[in-house]
């Protein structure tokens, strides 16, 4: 069972200053929704009720926006605009909301280690709210529950990626293992790897003037309680950052990891490009042109 899901959402979203200089990017809107109560209702539709976000400084309002709001309710109660605030309220009623303060930005994987406390030793779903995802029949997250109850061990959702974007990803390698249900056993992974990284870690068995494009990790996974000493035991990339990439490659090493390539349509809302299409592709879908 998986019970709990961790959003990560103490990083600077440094690529939409200076909106972010007040506002956390988890809490940029598309259309009239927070990117955050997107992932919080895929994790619901994945049947998890407990909510743990990591936050940190100039964070309150992600805290804010699921509570309650007397004085907004006390306002609109009785008026026409007053189910304005439904769909918050009903999702605020069916889940718990647990917060921790991430008190230095030293990557995604000190920002899970900085979840520990509010995890526990149970495995749990991640999910990057940036990461919007939008599919037609399972969430992702409920994909990856389907495949972790198979495997047992840790998944990453994955997508294929082209070559010419792929120093902002992480990458991964391995064998098909189940074709129906495109889960593969992985075998290495890089970090936002460079030209000579890929040569490297393609081994020379792909062509990269021909490959046009490569597996890459995107965000949610389903992570096992021994992700947390690995990441204790993690040293910071030359950036100072500790990589959840680099604690999940130690279990891979051990076979316990496994990628799927998820069904439905991911918007890389970090970047402003990814953000607008998202906002794009909801538009068109509610209708509003
Ligand atoms: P990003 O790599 O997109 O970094 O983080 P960022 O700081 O949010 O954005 P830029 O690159 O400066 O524009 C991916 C996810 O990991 C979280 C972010 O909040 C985001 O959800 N994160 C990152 C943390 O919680 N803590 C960190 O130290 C770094």
């Amino acid at each position: 069972m998986i019970n709990k899901c961790l959003f990560p959402a103490a990083g600077y979203g440094t690529r939409f200053l200076p909106a972010t200089k007040a506002v956390p990017k988890e809490m940029l809107p598309i259309l009239t929704k927070p990117l955050l109560q997107y992932g919080v209702e895929e994790a619901l539709t994945a049947n998890i009720t407990q909510m743990a976000i990591v936050t940190g400084r100039g964070k309150r309002a992600i805290e804010d926006h699921f509570d309650n709001s007397f004085e907004l309710e006390s306002q609109l109660s009785g008026t026409s605009k007053e189910f304005y605030l439904d769909e918050i309220k009903a999702m605020i009623e069916k889940a718990t909301f647990t917060y921790v303060r991430q008190r230095q930005m030293l990557g995604l994987g000190h920002a899970i280690l900085t979840g520990e406390s509010l995890i526990g030793n149970e495995p749990f779903a991640v999910i990057l709210a940036d990461d919007l995802c939008d599919c037609s029949g399972n969430g992702v997250t409920s994909q990856l529950i389907k495949i972790y109850n198979k495997y047992q061990c840790s998944v990453i959702a994955i997508e294929e990626i082209p070559l010419t974007q792929i120093e902002r990803y992480g990458v991964i390698s391995g064998d098909l293992i189940d074709g129906t249900n495109n889960t593969y056993r992985v075998a290495n992974m890089f970090e936002k790897p460079n030209s000579h990284d890929l040569i490297k870690f393609s081994e020379d068995k792909v062509d990269l003037n021909k490959a046009p494009s490569f597996m890459s990790i995107i965000g949610r996974y389903i992570l096992t309680p021994d992700i947390f000493d690995i990441l204790r035991n993690i040293k910071a990339n030359k950036n100072g950052e500790i990589q959840i990439t680099d604690a999940l490659l130690a279990q891979a090493k051990q076979g316990r990891v496994v990628a799927h390539k998820i069904k439905g349509k991911r918007f890389d809302c970090g970047s402003v490009k990814g953000y607008l299409e998202a906002i794009n592709h909801f538009a068109k879908k509610d209708g509003i042109s």
